[in-house]
């Protein structure tokens, strides 16, 4: 068994304060990652009581073994911080499939991937290219414009509005309700983030709730339709499932696409070799995607929790233990990645964790590549030229990471 010291604890501890709550440290947190990847890279944390685990093997491992799944415990460490006595934060219902174990996750995760199929999201790709078009239209006529507001929040949100069949009228509230629910996915969060989740989650459950009863009397071809209808013999998902699904496929589904088309773009910005290459050969639009999302993670954290004894990296962690896998850092692994920190659209073997890994790894992976690759192809195709200040401002959340506003001008 391997014992981290004192002095070690004290300085990765330190580490962990300053991501967890330093909005300057969470602008740029690669050398806070690096520093924890060196000195403590499996660390059991007093700041948090949790483990935390930074190496892309080790995150890997605790996401695919099935000694590690999910618990309430999560939720509780998150949100105590912000309460007197402990209490579990809902970020998402205890209905929904990412709160699962088997055998009820494989159940549920069964029944939803029937309707939300891969072939379904492939089917979108002409009409998600005519909606990025028509953005794209606007942005040329302004000149440019503030590429957060006007693509990268639009977009997923009338793509997965389209596809669950959400009234186009409904969707734009739907902006703060989604960030403000995701603000219980932060370690640390206050008090009033966590009250202020609450009420997010609560108002998108009665949401959708009667829209789907809405949709029991007129049935509809949409996915909501699909899910309602959705059986494995005789098992179909209960009220309170397919609540959650909804809720969980409309959330998850644009807030982090979001951030991947602005921290994309960013991403070329900064790299303006890597946009040239990919504006003349468009061939690489897919590696760029993967190399975006290598690079710059939406979402840079997840959770999950022993179920039993299990060891990792030679410590032992104790069932009913937290371990944080901290994606960013994993996906800038020097032991996984040669010459990590670069951004490298020709890179090969990217096989990055931010989709997560195992059972959880993300259902609507296939629908967030497209989009990118469909906003990527048709940008680059469009304007020779685009300019922008590329030290924009980042939000002050770690687990989704996302550009305040990204500023562009173009031609
Ligand atoms: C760049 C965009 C996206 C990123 C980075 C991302 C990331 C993730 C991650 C890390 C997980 C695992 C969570 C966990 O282990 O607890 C996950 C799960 C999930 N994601 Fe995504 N996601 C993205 C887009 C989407 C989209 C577009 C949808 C659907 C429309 C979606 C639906 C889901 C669902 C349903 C799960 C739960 C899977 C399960 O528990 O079995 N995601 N996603």
């Amino acid at each position: 068994m391997t014992t981290t010291d004192d002095q070690t604890i004290g300085t990765a501890d330190d580490v962990l304060v300053s991501l967890f709550s330093d909005p300057a440290v969470r602008a740029d947190p690669y050398p806070a990652y690096g520093q924890l990847r060196e000195t403590a890279p499996v660390h059991h944390s007093a700041v948090l009581p949790l483990w935390v685990a930074t190496r892309y093997d080790d995150c890997g491992t605790v996401l695919r073994d099935p000694r590690f799944g999910k618990s309430e415990e999560v939720q509780r460490i998150f949100g105590s911080s912000a309460q007197s006595a402990d209490r579990e934060v809902p970020i998402f219902s205890r209905y929904s499939m990412l709160r699962m174990n088997p055998p009820d996750h494989t159940r549920m995760r069964s029944l939803v991937a029937r309707e939300f199929t891969p072939r379904r999201v492939e089917e979108l790709r002409p009409a998600v290219a005519a909606m990025v078009d028509e953005v794209l239209d606007e942005l040329a006529d302004a000149g440019g414009g503030d590429v957060m507001d006007v693509l990268a929040f639009p977009l997923p949100v009338r793509v997965i509005g389209e596809l669950l069949g959400v009234p186009i009228e409904d969707r734009e509230q739907f902006r703060w309700i989604v960030r403000d629910a995701a603000g219980a996915l932060e370690p640390m969060a206050s008090a009033e983030t966590i009250a202020a989740a609450e009420t997010a989650s609560n108002t998108m459950n009665d949401y959708f709730r009667s829209l789907i009863a809405e949709r029991r009397n007129r049935p509809s071809d949409d996915l909501i339709g699909g899910l309602i209808g959705v059986r494995d013999g005789s098992d179909r998902l209960s009220e309170d499932e397919l609540v959650a699904t909804i809720v969980l496929l409309f959330a998850a589904g644009f807030e982090t696409t979001t951030n991947l088309i602005g921290n994309g773009l960013i991403s070329l910005l900064r790299n303006r070799d890597q946009m040239q290459m990919l504006r003349s050969d468009p061939t690489y639009g897919h590696g760029a995607v993967e190399e975006m999302l290598r690079y710059e993670s939406s979402v840079q954290l997840d959770a999950r929790t022993a179920l039993e004894d299990a060891d990792i990296a030679g410590h032992h962690i104790d069932a009913g233990r937290v371990v944080l896998t901290l994606l960013g850092a994993a996906n800038r692994d020097p032991d996984r990645y040669q010459d990590p920190d670069r951004f490298d659209i020709t890179r090969t073997g990217i096989q990055h964790l931010s989709f997560a890994a195992g059972i959880h790894y993300c259902l609507g992976a296939p629908l967030a590549r497209l989009e990118g690759e469909v906003v990527f192809e048709r940008l680059l195709a469009r304007f020779p030229t685009i300019d922008a200040d590329t030290t924009p401002v980042w939000r002050p959340s770690l687990t989704l990471r996302g550009l305040e506003a990204l500023q562009v001008s173009l031609r």
